[in-house]
């Protein structure tokens, strides 16, 4: 099988939106200094993209998880690979991600930093596959809706390839 990339959301909508979500990052969070939270290894190019927007002071830190196995996924178990490096009590703080789709990432993590009592927690993900929604979470910044399709690019992986595309594509699979 080989794979064909169709360009879903270009690297020119994708700029433009998050010029947008960072002009409200900077209301929302009154100019203060801002923790932003990535989620390894997806979240990584919004976070940087995001980050060259924002004119307010920020920092930056990052964790690693991994859902458990098919036969545990509805338990909605993550299992933490890497934890922050420093705590967040009493910080504001962004979480990054790539895409939120079942939900369960997300949802654990954000249970996990509240618990940390930050002075404010948001979530920002680029991307959005509402369809396919199994545990609700409340999301403050959505860069795109997407239908349900399997895509790459802007941090997206297929079997570790194409997260350095500068748009997002969605995979078709062919015959070679
Ligand atoms: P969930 O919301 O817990 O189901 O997990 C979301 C994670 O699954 C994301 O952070 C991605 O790593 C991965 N993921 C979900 N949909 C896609 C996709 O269309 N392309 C690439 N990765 C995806
Ligand atoms: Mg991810």
């Amino acid at each position: 099988m080989k794979e064909r990339i169709e360009v879903m959301i270009s690297a020119e909508e994708i700029s433009a939106r998050l010029e947008e979500i960072a002009k409200q990052v900077e209301k929302d969070f009154n100019g203060e200094q801002v923790e932003l939270v990535c989620v390894l290894k997806g979240g990584v190019v919004t976070l940087v993209e995001l980050a060259k927007k924002l004119t307010l002071p920020v920092t930056m830190n990052f964790m690693d998880v991994s859902s458990y196995g098919d036969a545990t996924e509805s338990s909605g178990r993550i299992k933490i690979l890497r934890d922050l490096d420093e705590d967040i009590t009493g910080k504001n703080v962004l979480l990054v991600e790539d895409i939120i789709d079942s939900g369960r990432t997300l949802s654990h993590l954000r249970a996990l930093m509240l618990h940390r009592n930050p002075k404010r927690f948001k979530i920002c993900t680029l991307l959005d596959k509402p369809d396919r929604r199994v545990t609700e979470v409340p999301v403050d910044y959505v860069g795109f809706t997407i239908p349900d399709a399997f895509v790459v690019g802007y941090g997206l992986d297929y079997a570790q390839k194409y997260r350095n595309l500068n748009f997002v594509g969605v995979v078709h699979f062919e015959e070679e």
